[in-house]
């Protein structure tokens, strides 16, 4: 009989790999996890107008985001109730009504079943409608724009959920007057590996910048920083972690030979702005990158969503993200640096992609799988901050994941939110 708690040592920094391809770990990951928590499900800026849809996922259940007529914003779950086709084939769009392509059921884009061919005479009106809509996602709300969703009705709240990191998240996504906007359409792409190994990679794991990235980094394709261990990293309850750069206003450093970038002027010139818009903690500290708990990160102009589709399988969702009043410009800039660097055939993202799916490969073996996952870099060394929230590290640290995989633990070891509360 699976126990997790034998897998998962968060305290000593010890992850067995049996996380990262075992199905029945998996499917169990979907049903506390996926079906659970927050999940992120787009931007409003995507869907600005009554009437605009988009398609996403929690977990491997396709879920339809829609802006109704009067403006509010819900989410179904994108499968008809007749017989389970898939209820809009669009990605995007706008539409008063969703009519099923099978046997054509007609919902209102507030998910209520309008139209069903045959009702009078051969369902004799018998039919209810009123209980056969759309399923709907619980509960839905918004983040400075970044729309999540839960399927659980008795999920915290998500400015509870969320915690700390709201404050981080919000310094990343709405940083100045004007906060961000989701610019071209959604990237999607699959990786054969596991979603934890790149939800942790976001969380706190700068530790391998210097190395897999080097040779993108002195091509010129980073914002031309000398590769090294100069950030912070914070971690909050939850699971949620950033990295980020300390004293962001001093921010210069360059390699030898390399100019200082448009994007990084840009990022000077807002700095006294951020700081008024953010608040005085913000001269201490810039998240640049970071994951929300379970799987949505976040880098410098890229926003992505793990989404699972096997142990051994994920689907990307990316998008491009950029300060909404910036220059136009400066936006092309970001636009271009963001696919460079992270769209599917950026070179920072194969980078990443490269190591995660070897070592969801390796963790295959039979006898490799014995072998635990080493997570003690910085192991007792983070600590609290006087004025900024959560738990800090200088330098590279490994304190993010580990409270990931605590938090993944509580998640997959109670039957319910008041347990995973009792447990944190
Ligand atoms: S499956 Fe949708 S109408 Fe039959
Ligand atoms: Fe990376």
């Amino acid at each position: 009989m699976l126990d997790v708690r034998d897998l998962v040592h968060p305290d000593k920094g010890l992850v067995s790999r049996r996380l990262f391809v075992d199905r029945e770990i998996y499917e169990l990951e979907l049903e506390r996890i996926f079906a659970r928590c927050w999940n992120y499900l787009g931007h409003e800026t995507q869907i600005p107008n009554p009437g605009d849809f988009m398609a996403s996922y929690i977990g491997e259940d396709p879920v339809l985001v829609i802006r109704d007529s009067r403006g509010k914003i819900n989410a179904f779950l994108n499968t008809c109730r007749h017989r389970g086709m898939r209820v809009c084939r669009a990605d995007a769009g706008n539409a008063a009504a969703f009519t099923c392509t099978y046997h054509g059921w007609t919902y209102g884009n507030d998910g209520k079943l309008v139209g069903v061919p045959g009702y009078k005479e051969y369902y004799y009106e018998e039919l209810n409608m009123e209980e056969w809509g759309l399923v709907p996602v619980a509960q839905v709300d918004s983040f400075h724009g970044l729309i999540f969703g839960t399927f659980d009705p008795t999920a915290p709240s998500l400015q509870e959920y969320l915690g700390d990191a709201g404050q981080y998240l919000a310094a990343m996504v709405d940083r100045v007057e004007g906060g961000s906007e989701v610019v071209g359409g959604t990237f999607k792409w699959v990786m054969p590996c596991n979603w934890k190994f790149a939800a942790d990679n976001f969380v706190g794991d700068n530790y391998h910048v210097p190395v897999t990235h080097i040779s993108a980094m002195k091509s010129g394709l980073s914002p031309n920083r000398r590769p090294g261990f100069r950030a912070l990293q914070a971690s909050t309850d939850n699971g949620h972690g950033f990295i980020g750069r300390p004293n962001p206003g001093d921010d210069r450093e360059v390699f030898p030979g390399q100019q200082f970038s448009p994007i990084q002027a840009y990022a000077q010139s807002i700095e006294e702005k951020r700081e008024e818009y953010l608040g005085s903690w913000s001269r201490l500290y810039q998240p640049g990158v970071g994951t929300i708990f379970p799987n949505l990160s976040f880098e410098a102009f890229t926003l992505r969503a793990w989404m699972p589709r096997g142990p051994d399988k994920t689907e990307v969702w990316s998008w491009c993200f950029l300060d909404k009043h910036a220059p136009e410009e400066i936006k092309r800039e970001m636009h271009f640096f963001h696919q460079r660097r992270f769209g599917p055939a950026g070179s920072f993202e194969q980078d990443d992609g490269e190591n995660w799916n070897m070592t969801t490969a390796s963790s295959m073996g039979c006898v490799s799988r014995r072998h635990d996952f080493n997570y003690q870099l910085g192991l007792g060394h983070e600590r609290l901050h006087e004025e900024l929230p959560g738990m800090l590290a200088d330098g590279p640290s490994e304190h993010s994941a580990r409270r990931m995989y605590k938090r993944w633990l509580q998640l997959m070891t109670a039957d319910s939110w008041a347990e995973v509360a009792a447990k944190s």
